[in-house]
């Protein structure tokens, strides 16, 4: 049984602690957090052990295992101590802040053990997706589309002293609300090789210095080409919307259903643990890893954060095709 600690307790640290109570192999066992606040709230549910530092907390050989659910700019710092301290690391998307540091990570010692929570490949839904590409039953992919509407205000942003910055968010609708739906495309159809994009702070201009509104064209090997938009500037949070379409047919994923050709084919059912736009698939996730030693890895994740980052390139030279490198 692995012995975890939570590192970070604020919107997505509660959903992996709900998320552990059902798997098998681990056990929640501490909570780190700056915040007293959150640790308490931690404490009062979960009776766990507290730690208020990061370090501190390494160094307890009790640990097995470390949970990074913290701002994007603590991501590559902190999977980097928790290697060297010998933890086993399962880390919140996006994997790291930059492409700089992503490629750093790549190259760190012990980092292809790390765990990626990009949880959403384990929609129903999307497993369901996977299966026809790689089937080929409805012929080769000819193009794809990804669509994120979502809604986020002032006070969303106002909730964290991270949020809105690239300093320390990267980004914004892209980098936190969109890439799930962005890993659809490397995951399903495969490697992205190249993008166009721009982006726009549409509605939240006096709060935020990040982008709230993306839009993107995406180039795959075989001419397959991808289309994306996400915003965080409509007024509610739709379920995201991903179609393929085939020689033979479309495959629609829209209000959490699959639709290939008319007929339904698949419902992500499971009820979610936290928001419900976050999908149900932490635990998925968490029992794959604990007890079946299967996970996302950096590698696999690849793909999708280096033309994240690329993307981002291309929006901030105004559109210009940016390759997506190995
Ligand atoms: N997979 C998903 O669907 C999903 C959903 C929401 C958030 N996330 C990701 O989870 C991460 C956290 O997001 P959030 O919305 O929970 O943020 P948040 O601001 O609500 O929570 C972050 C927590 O980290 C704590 N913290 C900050 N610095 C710390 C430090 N040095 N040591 C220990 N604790 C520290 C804060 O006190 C806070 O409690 C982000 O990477 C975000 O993108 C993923």
């Amino acid at each position: 049984m692995k012995k975890v600690c939570i590192v970070g307790y604020g919107a997505i640290g509660p959903v992996h602690a709900k998320a552990l109570e059902n798997v098998e192999q681990a056990q929640f066992y501490a909570i780190c957090d700056i915040d007293a606040d959150k640790r308490r709230l931690c404490r009062e549910k979960y009776q766990v052990v507290e730690y208020d530092d990061f370090d501190t907390m390494l160094q307890d050989d009790k640990i097995d295992a470390v949970h990074i659910c913290t701002p994007h700019y603590l991501h590559f710092e902190m999977i980097q101590k928790a290697l060297t301290a010998g933890k086993e690391v399962v880390v919140e998307k996006p994997v790291t802040m930059t492409g700089e540091e992503y490629d750093r990570l790549l190259a760190l010692e012990g980092s292809e053990k790390v765990c990626v929570v990009l949880q959403n490949r384990l929609n129903p839904c999307v497993q369901k997706m996977k299966e026809l590409v790689e089937s080929g039953e409805l012929g080769a992919v000819k193009a794809a589309k990804g669509i994120l509407t979502w809604y986020r205000d002032k006070a969303y942003y106002e909730s964290g002293a991270w949020r809105g910055k690239w300093v320390t968010e990267g980004g914004g609708v892209l980098i936190n609300q969109a890439v799930h739906t962005l890993d659809y495309f490397s995951y399903l159809i495969g490697d992205v090789v190249s993008v166009k994009a721009n982006m726009f702070n549409y509605s939240l201009a006096d709060a935020i210095e990040v982008e709230d509104t993306f839009t993107a064209t995406v180039s795959f090997a075989n001419d397959v080409k991808g289309i994306f938009f996400a915003t965080n500037a409509y007024v509610e949070n739709s379920a995201p919307f991903f179609e393929i379409l085939f020689e033979k047919g479309t495959a629609r994923y829209i209000d959490k259903q699959l639709w290939v050709n008319g007929q339904m084919v698949a419902e992500d059912v499971n009820p979610a643990i936290g928001k419900d736009y976050w999908g149900s698939g932490h635990e998925a996730l968490m029992k794959r890893y604990y007890d079946g030693e299967k996970y996302f890895s950096v590698t696999d994740a690849s793909n999708t954060m280096k033309t994240m980052f690329a993307m981002y390139d291309s929006a901030k030279a105004g559109g210009k095709e940016i390759a997506v490198l190995k």
